[in-house]
């Protein structure tokens, strides 16, 4: 098995810094503290930023292979660490290992994806004689890096979810700074020490763990000009509120539907579903949380699925027998805990589950669940699914819908023509048929409306943001 380090340092203007090694990070499942991360401060923020800024100009003058070459270079490091990096998401975020490795193998395609992208930059040529006042006139326009970029990164994914920012900053030539969850630090720290490998423009990236209090910089610093975050409603929405002039994009929650139709193939529903469900015990913004079934294969499908959800093994990440690992914390593991108390006080039936131990908290399912109860209304971020049933197709489009999110949504359904009308009609970012609303590939426009964010992430699309379009118009005489 992998070994980590007992300290790792901070990334300012890409070296590796010591100032401290103040923040402890605790192995998710044993609760022991698994290794020690130095710790910026709002002075160190600020250079981080100053350098970021000095970064601008050579970044930009990068030719597209050059970048294209830094993304491959991190591919490949990746892929020979791979071992490593699973297992340090399996220690600081409690991740099963299992899931640990589908992540690395994302963070691999999501940093290919963006090699690949780096030399794709178009532009385009616009004929602008539309009228008499422009004949002789004509526009080209192109892309142009927006500047030093903001970035906060969740603990739910801490490598692949931090690289959806990364990656596409350095395929356009955006230098940044970077300030991961404080949970779960290593993996962006990892990210640093392979870019700290590469010829990078000094300053193009810092990546540098912070106490939420010392990091307002990240988000109130008007040298940066672009803020994505990646994290829970409340702080997305208040972040924005105070960002001031720059670009916000917003990666928040949900409480993601699945719907089950009666012609779907219930053994695979139940499967994919009690994946949707219970992987990485819930803490995915597009975890399914509301499974709504045709009432003529409610009973057979609920069956199912709870039995199989008694089945799951929950214990230690570390064992690849396990399917339920620990939530990231004890406060986080009692929230939802009460949440399911309120909901059954409030008359919903347990099915299965519900019980907590310390951080370890059952795969749990629950029907008759009251609609205004947190449960079912607010975002769950747990090992916990609520059922309902459904009569007509546009019943269940208007029960996905009366949620205060959107991000993605589910359906399996055999009928093409319900498929389409599910594609217009549902106010989400993403329709997935015949699978669950937490199917994601990292190429894939991914993000939200309402509640649920701004703007989207998926390399291409991040890339759209982080630059902006320059314009040129000339006049032939
Ligand atoms: C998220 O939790 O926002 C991301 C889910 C994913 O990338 O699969």
């Amino acid at each position: 098995m992998a070994r980590l380090k007992d300290v790792y340092p901070l990334y300012l203007a890409n070296r590796p810094q010591q100032p401290n090694a103040d923040l402890a990070v605790t192995d998710k499942y044993t609760g022991e503290v698994a290794f020690r991360v130095a710790q910026a401060d709002a002075a160190t923020i600020d250079a981080g930023i100053a350098a970021a800024v000095t970064a601008v100009e050579p970044m930009a003058r990068m030719a597209s292979y050059e970048r294209q070459a830094v993304l491959q270079h991190c591919v490949t490091r990746f892929t020979e660490r791979a071992d490593e990096l699973a297992y340090a998401l399996c220690v600081e975020a409690g991740k099963p290992i299992r899931d640990s490795e589908g992540e690395v193998g994302r963070l691999i395609d999501t940093f290919r994806i963006a090699a690949e992208e780096s030399t794709r930059l178009y532009g385009e040529v616009q004929p602008l004689d539309i009228s008499a006042r422009a004949k002789g006139y004509q526009g080209i326009w192109k892309r142009v890096p927006i500047g030093p970029c903001s970035f906060i990164s969740p603990f739910n994914f801490p490598l692949n979810l931090a690289a959806h920012k990364v990656a596409p900053a350095i395929a356009v030539g955006c230098p940044f700074v970077l300030k991961p969850a404080s949970r779960t630090p290593l993996g962006a720290l990892i990210i640093g020490e392979v870019l700290a490998e590469t010829d990078l423009p000094e300053g193009a990236f810092s990546i540098l763990p912070a106490h939420r209090e010392g990091a307002d910089l990240f988000t109130t610093d008007d040298r940066l000009k672009l803020l994505s975050f990646t994290g829970s409603p409340a702080v997305g929405w208040d972040l924005k509120a105070r960002a001031g002039k720059k670009k916000v994009v917003l990666e928040l929650g949900g409480n993601a539907a699945v719907i089950v139709d009666r012609d779907a193939d219930l053994a695979d529903a139940v499967d994919r579903t009690l994946f949707g469900a219970f992987y990485q015990s819930g803490q995915s913004c597009i975890g399914v949380q509301r499974i709504v079934v045709h009432s003529a294969v409610y009973a057979d499908f609920r069956d199912r699925l709870v039995a199989a959800t008694k089945k799951l093994v929950a214990g230690d990440p570390k064992d690849r027998a396990t399917f339920v690992g620990p939530m990231i914390d004890e406060k986080e593991a009692a929230r939802v805990a009460d949440w399911i108390a309120e909901a059954r006080a409030g008359g919903a039936t347990l099915l299965c589950g519900g019980a907590r131990k310390g951080t370890l908290l059952q795969a749990t399912l629950l029907e008759n669940v009251p609609k205004d109860c947190a449960l079912y209304r607010e975002e769950a971020f747990g090992p916990v699914a609520c059922l309902e049933p459904f009569d007509s197709w546009g019943e269940a489009l208007d029960i996905v819908n009366a949620s205060r999110f959107g991000l993605q949504a589910g359906l399996f359904t055999r009928d093409l023509f319900q498929a389409l009308d599910a594609w217009d009609q549902l106010d989400v970012g993403g329709v997935i048929v015949n699978d669950i609303p937490s199917y994601r590939v990292d190429s894939m426009p991914y993000g939200g409306v309402k509640d649920s964010g701004l703007g989207r992430e998926g390399i291409r699309f991040a890339m759209e943001d982080m630059t902006e379009i320059r314009n040129l118009v000339i006049r032939r005489r």
